[in-house]
């Protein structure tokens, strides 16, 4: 069995193609194992896992937690909410609390840029980045790209837009980095105040126009409206953001072919798309979330029980 060794998963950044094919080949394992009655291996059998979680999460958390489980670690979640972080202490703190108790592998979301990056350089155990402010999220982008290689078979020339929100969205950079890495084409397409300038340097295309975008693309993964991160005057309104922007059935129809529609949740029903096209026939949303749970055993496997093979 083919293995490739990293210590802490922070970002999608200068991953290369290698590391990236193994864990989506790794996740492919896993998503057998997740078919069978009972789902659970023992390849983390003794390895204790702590999710961080400073910032709220429903789906990221449960499914690192299921992951976790169905490899038979033993898991710790700690949420700020209720904790001490409320009487002043900090990350850092927490953190080597929590590796004093003999804690292999971390966990964390936080809304700072770098947590995870700080944390790894200070701490032993091995980092995993589920999420940090507007910077990355590598699990997400992950699982997005096995979600299309098992819908379209390839990822290499696929043409992929994602749609919305780019500037606040560490989904859409993650994307990014991950997909030019496996040869994919990246289109971006938003409002112009929600695509930061510095993305055109990432070798992605940039457009406000969706019609023309829908035409080109295979592939639409739609971002969230981050409502909690607007500032001012960034979009006029949310019906104005709707009729430019949001998926609906009739701009889909116009396209007039398949086009897979991903969304990474939760998700603006009504804003960045329509419920007719969530929950419609090209739609792989809740297979994605299908494929996180794989994605994340993948990650975790290969950093902390890389050794063992899949029994
Ligand atoms: C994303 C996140 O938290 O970055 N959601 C997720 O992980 N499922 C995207 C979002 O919040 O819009």
């Amino acid at each position: 069995m083919r293995q490739v060794r990293f210590n802490h998963l922070l970002g999608l950044a200068g991953v290369s193609r290698e590391v990236i094919t193994e864990i989506l080949d790794s996740a492919e394992a896993f998503l057998e194992v997740l078919e069978r009655p009972i789902p659970r291996v023992p390849s983390l059998r003794g390895v204790t896992v702590a999710n961080l979680f400073f910032e709220p999460s429903t789906r990221t958390r449960i499914s690192f937690e299921l992951a976790e489980k169905r490899l038979s670690a033993d898991v710790v979640n700690f949420s700020s909410i209720g904790s001490s972080m409320s009487k002043g202490e900090t990350i850092l703190d927490t953190a080597r609390n929590i590796e004093a108790m003999k804690v292999d592998v971390v966990v964390i979301r936080h809304s700072a840029q770098g947590a995870p990056h700080f944390l790894a350089e200070r701490i032993n155990a091995a980092v995993i980045n589920a999420g940090d402010g507007t910077h990355e999220h590598p699990t997400q982008a992950l699982l997005d790209m096995l979600t299309l290689r098992h819908q379209v078979g390839r990822l290499e020339g696929l043409k992929v837009l994602i749609l919305g929100d780019i500037l606040h969205s560490r989904v859409a950079r993650s994307n990014i980095w991950g997909l030019r890495t496996m040869g994919a084409e990246v289109t971006l397409c938003g409002p112009a105040t929600l695509i930061p300038r510095e993305v055109e340097s990432l070798g992605v295309n940039v457009t406000h126009n969706l019609d023309e975008a829908l035409a080109w693309c295979e592939v639409v993964n739609v971002l969230r409206l981050q409502l909690e991160r607007q500032r001012e005057g960034l979009i006029p309104s949310l019906r104005e953001y709707q009729r430019s922007f949001g998926l609906t059935r009739e701009r889909m129809e116009r396209a007039g072919r398949e086009i897979v529609v991903m969304h990474p949740g939760p998700i603006n029903r009504g804003i960045e798309i329509d419920s007719d096209v969530a929950d419609g026939p090209y739609s792989v949303i809740l297979r994605q979330v299908t494929f996180g749970v794989a994605v994340r055993m993948a990650v975790l496997y290969l950093i902390a029980g890389g050794e063992r093979v899949i029994e």
